[in-house]
């Protein structure tokens, strides 16, 4: 049986996790979109790019959700995105309506998916998507901490002239600028990173990777970035569907990990075919543990806003 991927939402994020998706054959796609035409147009389009590539998968638009039956995960793009000046908590009570219908619908259909949410506040729509589709918290996870933590490696390798490959970079808590690089924990094959980059360069990396969404979206000004968090999404479902046991930085629901309960923050999960398979308590210093914690009431305050 092949795998059956959902992306719903066919906008920047979407397309590109479609078309990545198709490309690295993890299984048939479904792209859906409220907007008319839209999903089916652009899923014909990267159906006919498969001959060319070589990629054999199965790849439909739709608006409604009767194509998506039975997926094995769904990876939930739909709604705003942030435009210059906006935080993500602004986005919270349109996409709040966006994420809990599509939720409903899908839970309706695929009673059984994993969920990766990607739609922003990306913490508290993981929330949602928990509350309302009433999944085990193993099959709903967040996608940020692969972009957030891609982004902070990419910064390390820029500043050393090395490869991102030798790279590792641990990024916890919520996707806001209150995110936790954890420097401590990142390392360039091994080596730390506090003997390779004085203090205050640190600092300013660690600096712009909390920034890293906002540097793109004002490049941009019409929307945020997409390459990277479609690329990101993607890795998180290939580990699923080739049950990878991939050890990767996640939105995932706590239940005491960390001193926490009760909210979805980014912290280092085991991925693998039955979703979150494993959350890694990480001993953190006194510092880091405050950090985290200011990461989660920033998380917590906004979802004030909306009731359910
Ligand atoms: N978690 C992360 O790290 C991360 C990174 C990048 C973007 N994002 C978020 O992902 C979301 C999508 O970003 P984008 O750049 O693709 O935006 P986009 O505007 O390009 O695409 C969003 C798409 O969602 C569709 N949509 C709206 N309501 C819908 C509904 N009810 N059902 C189905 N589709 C619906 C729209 O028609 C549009 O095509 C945003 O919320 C953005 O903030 C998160």
């Amino acid at each position: 049986m092949r795998n059956k991927i959902t992306v719903v939402g066919g906008g920047n994020v979407g397309a590109s996790a479609a078309i990545n998706l198709a490309i690295k054959e993890l299984g048939d796609v479904v792209l859906v979109d409220v907007v008319e035409g839209v999903p089916q147009g652009k899923g014909l389009d990267m159906a006919q790019m498969g001959p060319i590539e070589g990629y054999d998968v199965a790849i439909t638009g739709a608006n409604d959700y009767a194509p998506t039956a039975n997926s094995d995960v769904v990876v939930i793009t739909a709604g705003l995105a942030r435009k210059p000046g906006m935080s993500r908590d602004d986005l919270l009570v349109a996409n709040y309506e966006v994420v809990k219908s599509v939720t409903e619908n899908i839970a309706k259909h695929s009673p059984n998916a994993i969920l990766v949410l990607v739609t922003n506040p990306l913490d508290a729509m993981c929330t949602v998507a928990h509350h309302v589709s009433k999944f085990p918290k193993h099959r709903v996870v967040g996608m940020a901490g692969v972009l957030d933590s891609a982004r902070f490696r990419t910064f390390i390798a820029m500043e050393l002239g090395v490869s991102v490959e030798n790279v590792t970079a641990v990024v916890l808590g919520g996707h806001g600028d209150t995110m936790v690089p954890v420097v401590r924990l990142s390392n360039v094959s091994g080596i730390p990173l506090s003997e390779l980059i004085p203090a205050d360069r640190l600092a300013a990396i660690v600096d712009r990777t909390r920034n890293g969404g906002a540097e793109i979206v004002k490049h941009l000004k019409t929307g945020s970035a997409y390459y990277a968090p479609s690329a990101a999404a993607v890795e998180m479902v290939e580990a699923v569907v080739r049950d990878q046991k991939r050890v990767l930085p996640c939105a995932a629901w706590l239940e005491g990990e960390y001193g926490m309960r009760d909210l979805f923050l980014g912290v280092p999960c085991k991925i693998g075919r039955r979703g979150l398979e494993k959350i890694y308590d990480v001993e953190l210093t006194a510092a880091e543990r405050t950090a985290l914690g200011n990461s989660a009431d920033a998380v917590r305050e906004p979802m004030a806003a909306i009731a359910f």
